[in-house]
């Protein structure tokens, strides 16, 4: 070798790319694949474009091999062995083959075995055409079996909850549904019970199957032995038309499927986006397309004629409409014109119906919560995304209770402490359902998150927590009888104690974050919702458009709300039902509804994602952006728009943060962009808040999943959940009072009085006393005056 060679082959030694530590090169149907350590073999036969087949495994759940049925040919070295590719990890210079004789014969033998006691019931089943037990039995079964015996029988189907029905016999015992409740959802409450040929699933008698999640063990149950109630025997797969959405029940943002078939949604399943749902859903979201079905729709718009709301035409609704504005201008001026809501609906909804209110009816009086949820600039905060709270070495929770307000934050939060990832530390007016998981919780009282967070930091094992790591404030109105900016004088707190810290807002409706930074917040001078309710209950409001929000039903001051309602002599609603607040308005617009608009929506991280139209408005309702456009050219405005791409491209064009969020960008990026405004951070603005007198107790009123918001009122399968209102207390504050578990009490505040059923419960902190908000019976808004710290009541035994 020369000289010169040697010193080429030296360089090209030395420019060869180092070596990824974690790369494992492994051989599959004679191929070099590429894997990576702790890869699954069956991952890695995915990875590279070879499908095993497969019923026990899950990629987000933990591998326990019971099916057999992704038995390969594995060879470390000692000659190939049939083994299950769901539980061996790839190693150095392994060589599989997925399609050896053997590997081919013995799923050959499972499918046949599966078989023996599978009914063959796929002529009415609900899995028939989506069934992976029947597409393998095609792709890799026998062709025929040689069982001739009778096969097993089970009385059919038997409800395991509220929403989900089981067919024994048709179970292949592959422990998806029992891992992903026990794993997963942490309501470990079907098992399998019995041995052998006698093993099946079962609930226990005393502890029915009552999770928020049941949905999605009839997603991920591989053959047709779940089915739920709202969709059984509704439809065939080959019927549903299918299109890529967004939930926005609530502002986690799970990506979905929304299906329909003859133009009506049927149903809605999880799709696996790595940063946000990981394929999951909760049962609110993904059944409350009933609502959208609803008879009771809105199909038409309506104004009101000698005192009676009367269907018309659009042009008739939308000119009254504009009149009314008009009217109001004349009288009070544009300030005397206020617009409330705007969370439910897109970004491109609320671009529009900001640009409305700002720049044609020039109203700076727009606010997009009806008190019900945090401070809007928590968003100002340097935000956390879903995935950097779910790796954060600490959590802080000064939030709700995520299980029942973001349900799939509650799953990420609590996989990261399954997973030993995080700790979280909780600050709890009512203990939530992540108390179980939590590494220190604290108690504290309304009104008292800051001295609560000024104890902890002389807590030296928090202090030496916070230390290792990131750290993710997660923060929200954690109770509506305490006063908002209790919110963020805990974040101010809690920033404090973990400088560099990130915010993830745990606000709640479905597109409140969009709708904030699309506009919908006040402008120079313009008020919140407390004080614009209050303008409207003294007379200085002309005209309050309500744009699908019901005060009366979600403002937690309800007699405010009623003075409110009744001080606007001029009332336009924009909603898809009549609600409390929509009956009694002038002109009532019918809005489109979920699953009938398109545009795009933006969760609680900032990240914008589509929302699809699937089927066809009902009746002649309209999205709210249209109306925005149409009202505005009445008013003399022009927004420059005429398509939901033109008010997105206009998003991304105007909305400070939202650049990236183009029609072409959001086209090609699944899991959609993130995209951050620049509202300023809220500031800490503690106010002295009253010791309380020891006769009273402090009121925490927050939300349940299931309440008498519309999605499930209107959704029959969900109407029935709501738990109704009742007061909770710690059973020795039972005792304290007098009274016994499941007596009346009466219930005083400085507001009003009233009577509840009193119900024992550890997780209420001593000296609080919890009720359920926006539930069946009493309405605890009654108590709540929204312009105190905090509530105090007398509780009184009868
Ligand atoms: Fe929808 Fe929220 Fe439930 Fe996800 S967690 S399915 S976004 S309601
Ligand atoms: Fe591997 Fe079930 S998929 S054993």
């Amino acid at each position: 070798m020369t000289h010169t060679e040697s010193a080429t082959e030296s360089a090209t030694e030395q420019a060869a790319p180092p070596v990824d530590p974690n790369e494992v090169r492994i051989t599959i149907n004679g191929r070099e694949v590429v894997s990576t350590k702790g890869e699954l073999v069956i991952a890695a036969a995915q990875h590279a474009g070879d499908y095993i087949p497969r019923f026990c495994y899950h990629e987000r759940m933990s591998s326990v091999a019971m099916c057999r049925m992704c038995l390969v040919d594995i060879d470390t070295g000692r000659g190939p062995a049939l083994q299950p590719s769901c539980i061996v990890t790839v190693a150095p210079g392994m060589v599989v083959n997925t399609r050896s004789a053997a590997a081919l014969s013995a799923q050959e033998g499972v499918i046949e075995l599966l078989l023996a006691n599978h009914p063959l019931d796929c002529p009415v089943c609900d899995k028939g055409g989506e069934c992976p037990l029947q597409d393998q039995s095609f792709s890799h079964g026998p062709g025929e079996s040689r069982y001739i015996e009778e096969k097993r029988h089970f009385e059919k189907p038997i409800p395991i909850s509220d929403l989900v029905l089981l067919d024994r016999e048709r179970c292949i015992l592959c422990d998806r549904c029992t891992r992903f409740a026990d794993e997963v959802a942490g309501d470990a409450l079907i098992h399998f019970t019995n041995r052998g040929n006698d093993t099946q699933i079962t609930t226990f008698a005393d502890e029915p199957f009552v999770s928020y999640f049941s949905g999605n063990t009839v997603q991920i149950c591989p053959v047709g032995a779940l089915t739920a109630k709202p969709y059984r025997f509704k439809a065939r797969p080959w019927d549903l038309e299918q299109t890529e959405s967004t939930c926005t029940t609530c502002s986690v943002g799970c990506r979905t499927v929304v299906q329909s078939s003859h133009d009506e949604l049927l149903r809605y399943q999880g799709v696996d986006s790595d940063p946000v749902n990981w394929g999951w859903l909760c049962d609110r979201g993904r059944f409350n397309f009933e609502a959208v079905n609803s008879p009771d729709r809105l199909s038409s718009p309506m104004v009101r004629v000698d005192d009676e709301l009367q269907p018309t035409t659009w042009n008739a609704a939308v000119g009254r409409a504009a009149e009314l504005i008009s009217e109001a201008k004349a009288a009070g001026g544009a300030g005397s014109i206020a617009v409330l809501g705007g969370a439910r609906g897109t970004n491109e909804d609320a671009y529009a119906w900001a640009r409305l209110a700002h720049d044609v009816i020039g109203t700076p009086h727009v606010y997009p919560q009806m008190g019900d949820g945090g401070q809007i600039n928590l968003l100002g905060f340097d935000r956390a995304t879903i995935d950097e709270a779910a790796n954060a070495a600490t959590i802080i929770l000064i939030a709700p209770d995520l299980k029942e307000e973001l349900p799939v934050l509650y799953l990420r939060l609590r996989d990261a402490v399954q997973k030993r990832r995080s700790r979280i530390i909780e600050f709890a007016q009512k203990h939530s359902g992540l108390t179980a998981q939590a590494w220190k919780t604290i108690d504290y009282q309304a009104g008292g998150i800051t001295q609560a967070l000024a104890a902890a930091s002389a807590d030296p094992d928090i202090v030496a927590q916070l230390a290792k790591g990131k750290v993710v404030i997660v923060a929200g109105r954690a109770n509506l009888a305490e006063h908002p900016r209790e919110v963020c004088n805990g974040v101010v707190a809690a920033l404090e104690l973990a400088p560099g810290a990130k915010v993830l807002p745990a606000l709640r409706r479905g597109n409140i974050v969009g709708a904030i930074e699309m506009g919908l917040i006040p402008g120079d001078g313009g008020m919140s919702v407390l004080d614009i309710a209050n303008a409207a209950a003294s007379g200085k409001i002309e005209c309050l458009v309500l744009l699908g929000c019901d005060p009366l039903a979600d403002f937690p001051d309800t007699d405010l709300a009623r003075r409110m309602m009744a001080g606007a002599p001029r009332v336009i609603a924009i909603d898809t039902f009549l609600t409390k607040s929509s009956t009694p308005a002038d002109v009532v617009l019918a809005a489109a509804a979920y699953g009938e608009k398109a545009g795009t929506t933006t969760n609680i991280e900032g990240r914008v994602t589509t929302v699809s139209e699937k089927v066809t408005p009902r009746g002649t309702s309209r999205p709210d952006w249209m109306i925005a456009v149409e009202l505005a050219e009445l008013l003399g405005g022009d927004l420059g728009v005429s398509s939901v791409d033109d008010l997105t491209n206009a998003i991304a064009a105007n909305v400070a943060g939202f650049g990236g969020a183009t029609v072409a960008a959001l086209a090609s990026a699944r899991d959609g962009v993130v995209c951050r405004g620049s509202l300023p951070a809220a500031t800490a603005r503690p106010s002295p808040i009253e010791e309380r007198n020891s006769y009273d107790y402090r009121l925490v009123v927050s939300r349940k999943l299931y309440d008498n918001a519309t999605g499930t009122a209107k959704s029959p399968s969900l109407a029935h959940l709501p738990m109704g209102s009742e007061l909770h207390l710690h059973p020795l504050d039972i005792e304290r009072v007098g009274s016994s578990d499941g007596a009346d009490v009466k219930v005083t505040s400085k507001r009003a009085s009233m009577v509840f059923k009193v119900v024992a419960d550890e997780s209420v902190v001593r000296g609080s006393a919890w009720v359920p908000f926006n539930q069946p019976g009493p309405n605890v808004g009654e108590l709540i005056d929204v312009s105190d710290s905090v509530t105090d009541v007398r509780i009184e035994s009868f």
